[in-house]
C-alpha cells in the first residue's frame, strides 16, 4: 500500500469554520492514501476530535507561550518585541526538525499564522506544502507587513494553494500570487448528518418557541463583523409587521470578548426585543437548530471568504438572507436559494426577511433548491476529493 504521511499544520484549535473544516476534510480523505499527523500550538476541541479518528497530535508547534507572549505583553515589552523574531525563527525551527524526524511527505497548512511557519517549515525541510486559504487577505482588514508576508510566502514557498472561495483566490491574485498556483475547493457538508436533526418541535420546545411562530435566526461568532447588531435591528423591524415572529441568536463570543454579548443584549432591550430573540449561547448541535428556523440570516458587514453556514442552512433545506460580499454570493444564489442584500442595510435585510416569512410556499421553494445546490457542489466528498487533487499534484511538482 502506498501512502504518503502528511502533516496538517494550524495554529487555532478552537471550534471556528476553518477549524470545522480541518476534522471534515480529515474524516473524509483517503487514508489508504494520504496517512495524517496534526501540528498545534495546544490541545482543544479540534484535537479532541481528531484523536477520535485516531490522528496523532503533535501539541507545542510552535509552543503556546510563543502566541501568549505575543498576544498578552507585546504591546508594552520591548525586550518582547525584540525577541519575537528569534522566538518565531526558533519554532520554524523546531517544526522543521519535526518534519524531517517523522519522515513527513508533505505539509498541509491551516490558519493564516500557519500559512507562514508551517510552510517555511516545509520548505526548509524540502518538503511540499500546500496551503489552505481561509482568509480574504486583503487591507485594511490585514496589516501591510502581513499582506507582505502572505504575498511572499505564498508565491515564493508554497507548492500549491487552495481557496475557500473565487473571492479568496482573488485577493490572493491581486496581491500578486501566481493565479496558477491557486484552486479553489470549496467547503462542503456531510450530507448524511445534515439528514438526521431532530425534529423542528422539539428544538423549538427546547428554545421556548411556538410550532407555529415565524422564526428567522443568526448563527456564528459574536463578534463585530459578523453584524449581529445589524441582524437585531433588522429583527425589530420585521417584528414590527410579522406577528408572532421570533429570532434566534445562535453562537458566543470569542474569548476576552464576553461582554460583547452584554452589548448585544442591551441592544435587545432598548428595541423592546428582549423577549423576541433566543440567545443560544454556543451550540453544538447547530444542524438541528437551524432546521427548526424557516429563514437563517447571515450579517457580515466585511466581506465574508465562505460562510460555512450558509451551506448548513441549505442543508437543512432553509432559505438564506445573506449580505453580499466575498464569496456569499458563490454560495447563496440570489432569489433562488436565499435573498441577497447589502451589508449594513438594516431596512433592506428586514425586507428579505419578511418577505421570506411573508410568503411560505416560496420560502420552501428557495429551501429545495439550495437543498440541490448544496448537495451538487458543497459536500464533505468533493471537499476531500479537492483536497486530495491539489496534495497529489503538489507532490508530483517534488
Ligand atoms: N458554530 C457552532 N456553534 C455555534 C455557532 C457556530 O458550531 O454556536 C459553527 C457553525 O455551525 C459553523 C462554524 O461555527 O460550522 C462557523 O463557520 P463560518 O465559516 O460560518 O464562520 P467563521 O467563524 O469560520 O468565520
Ligand atoms: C474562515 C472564514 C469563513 C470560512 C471558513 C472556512 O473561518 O471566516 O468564511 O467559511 O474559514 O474556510
Amino acid at each position: 500500500m502506498s501512502y504518503y504521511r502528511l502533516l496538517v499544520v494550524s495554529h487555532a484549535v478552537d471550534t471556528g469554520g476553518a477549524e470545522r473544516g480541518i476534522i471534515r476534510k480529515l474524516r473524509n480523505i483517503d487514508r489508504d492514501m494520504f496517512e495524517p499527523s496534526f501540528a498545534c500550538p495546544c490541545e482543544g476541541p479540534v484535537t479532541h476530535e481528531l484523536e477520535k479518528l485516531g490522528i496523532n497530535i503533535y501539541s507545542g508547534h510552535p509552543s503556546k507561550r510563543l502566541l501568549d507572549v505575543r498576544r498578552r505583553s507585546l504591546g508594552e515589552n520591548r525586550l518582547a518585541i525584540a525577541l519575537y523574531p528569534l522566538a518565531f525563527l526558533a519554532s520554524v525551527v523546531r517544526l522543521t526538525q519535526l518534519i524531517r524526524r517523522e519522515k513527513f511527505d508533505l505539509v498541509v497548512t491551516e490558519s493564516a499564522k500557519a500559512n507562514i511557519y508551517g510552510t517555511l517549515a516545509g520548505w526548509l525541510a524540502r518538503r511540499p506544502v500546500v496551503n489552505q486559504i481561509h482568509d480574504i487577505f486583503e487591507a485594511p482588514v490585514f496589516s501591510d507587513l502581513n499582506l507582505w508576508l502572505v504575498k511572499t510566502v505564498a508565491s515564493h514557498f508554497a507548492s500549491r494553494i487552495i481557496s475557500n472561495s473565487e473571492a479568496s483566490k482573488r485577493a490572493l491574485v491581486d496581491l500578486g500570487v501566481p493565479r496558477d498556483k491557486i484552486h479553489t475547493v470549496y467547503y462542503g457538508i456531510d450530507m448524511e448528518i445534515a439528514r438526521n436533526t431532530r425534529k423542528a418541535a422539539d428544538v423549538r420546545m427546547e428554545l421556548g418557541i411556538d410550532p407555529d411562530a415565524p422564526v428567522a435566526g443568526m448563527v456564528g461568532r459574536l463578534v463585530d463583523w459578523k453584524g449581529p447588531d445589524y441582524f437585531i435591528r433588522a429583527a425589530a423591524k420585521v417584528a414590527e409587521t410579522v406577528t408572532g415572529a421570533r429570532f434566534l441568536m445562535v453562537g458566543d463570543a470569542v474569548h476576552g470578548e464576553k461582554s460583547y454579548v452584554d452589548t448585544l443584549k442591551s441592544l435587545c432591550g432598548e428595541l423592546g426585543m428582549a423577549d423576541r430573540i433566543v440567545f443560544t449561547g454556543f451550540r453544538d448541535d447547530v444542524l438541528d437548530i437551524v432546521s427548526a428556523m424557516d429563514v437563517m440570516v447571515h450579517a457580515s458587514v466585511l466581506p465574508e471568504p465562505f460562510g460555512l453556514v450558509l451551506i448548513e442552512a441549505m442543508a437543512e433545506g432553509r432559505p438564506v438572507v445573506a449580505t453580499k460580499g466575498g464569496g456569499v454570493p458563490e454560495v447563496v444564489e440570489d432569489g433562488v436559494t436565499g435573498l441577497l442584500v447589502p451589508p449594513r442595510d438594516v431596512e433592506a435585510m428586514a425586507e428579505a426577511i419578511t418577505t421570506i416569512l411573508g410568503d411560505r410556499k416560496r420560502a420552501a421553494e428557495m429551501g429545495a433548491a439550495g437543498l440541490k445546490r448544496v448537495s451538487e457542489l458543497f459536500t464533505v466528498e468533493e471537499m476531500a476529493r479537492g483536497m486530495e487533487r491539489e496534495m497529489l499534484k503538489a507532490l508530483e511538482g517534488r
